[in-house]
């Protein structure tokens, strides 16, 4: 009987947003959606088995572990209740393409859109797969933990047997990437539904060759230009994203690469694009998916994407 009657109190708001976390990226969105009037609930990991069901729909912002050795728990429950018919926003295999960088690495190329050349090595003692000077990290990396760079073939040999020592190490090895010259800033582009909503350049702390701003990178308002916005549009394409931040590094001949996908991208009001706010305009975005005619009341219409870029667009 209760078993039942729990059953029968479950509430199906119209949208969960799950996440292990309530950051303050997930805490701005959830304000943001609510004051469009959209219906919407921070769904727990342990929650999902029982809360998504097939007439749910869910923006997923699974993050990876700490420990950097996979995704947060709840994927799965989540690959389940897709593959019954729950809506999800980020699906599972777009959180795995994204927070593995291997992953993230072929679904880019097989896109055409080429990441910086980039090879797993599980084994000390070998030649390095790629010409010096090469970056290594983790596959399922943040917060630029873990990530060396080996400028000798000695600096490669000791990087190397320094992170073999970390767990993550036995199951997945390590990536080593080819070194795309640091200028000293990136750019990270946020796309929501195939639509930049949001930017930003990062520059590192003097000294520090990463990027990160958990390694004391400054956020500097960004404008970006058509390369940037074409080159993140595709790349959320090529991981299938509804909602993730792009990270480009200058080139020096002009142009970007492509360095990261981030499934769970970490953003604030600093991103916002002409004025807006961009918590909202992701909000109206993912309204208009789940409840068009909640967005038609509360705003104007999204204007359609800059038809001269092609792949998307500015909101
Ligand atoms: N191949 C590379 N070439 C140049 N810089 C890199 C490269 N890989 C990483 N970096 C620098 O290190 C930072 C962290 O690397 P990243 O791959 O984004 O890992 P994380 O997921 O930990 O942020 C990047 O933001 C960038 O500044
Ligand atoms: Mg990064």
């Amino acid at each position: 009987m209760v078993p039942f009657r729990r059953a029968a109190r479950l509430r199906k708001p119209d949208l969960f947003l799950a996440a292990g976390r309530l950051t303050e990226t997930n805490a701005s969105l959830l304000q943001a959606l609510g004051s469009l009037d959209i219906d919407v609930e921070w769904l727990r990991p342990h929650d999902i088995a029982r809360r998504l069901t097939p007439e749910t729909a869910v923006l997923s912002r699974l993050d990876v572990r700490s420990t950097l050795d996979g995704v947060e728990d709840g994927i799965w429950e989540l690959c389940r209740a897709e593959r019954r018919g729950a809506r999800v926003f980020n699906t599972g295999a777009t959180l795995l393409r994204s927070h593995d960088k291997l992953a993230t690495a072929l679904a880019l190329g097989s896109a055409g859109v080429r990441p910086p050349r980039t090879a797993q090595v599980s084994e000390l003692g070998k030649e390095p797969p790629l010409p010096l000077p090469v970056v290594l990290k983790p596959r399922f990396g943040s917060w630029g933990k873990d990530v060396v760079l080996c400028g000798t073939r000695e600096e490669y040999d000791r990087r190397l047997a320094d992170v073999a020592n970390r767990p993550w190490f036995r199951t997945q090895g390590v990536l080593v990437q080819e070194l795309v010259q640091p200028r000293g800033y990136d750019v990270r582009l946020v796309v929501a539904c195939g639509r930049v909503v949001g930017a930003i350049e990062r520059h590192a702390q003097p000294g520090e060759w990463r990027t990160n701003v958990a390694l004391g990178a400054e956020r500097v308002a960004a404008t970006p230009d058509s390369a940037a916005i074409e080159l993140a549009v595709a790349a959320a394409r090529a991981v299938e994203g509804d909602l993730v931040g792009i990270d480009l590094l200058p080139l020096p001949t002009g142009g970007y690469a492509v360095l990261e996908v981030n499934g769970a991208v970490d953003f604030t009001n600093e991103y916002t694009l002409d004025g807006g706010d961009v918590f909202e305009d992701v909000a109206e975005v993912l309204a208009a998916a789940v409840r068009p005619e909640a967005v038609a009341a509360a705003s104007a219409p999204l204007a359609p994407p800059e038809p001269s870029l092609g792949l998307g667009g500015v909101v």
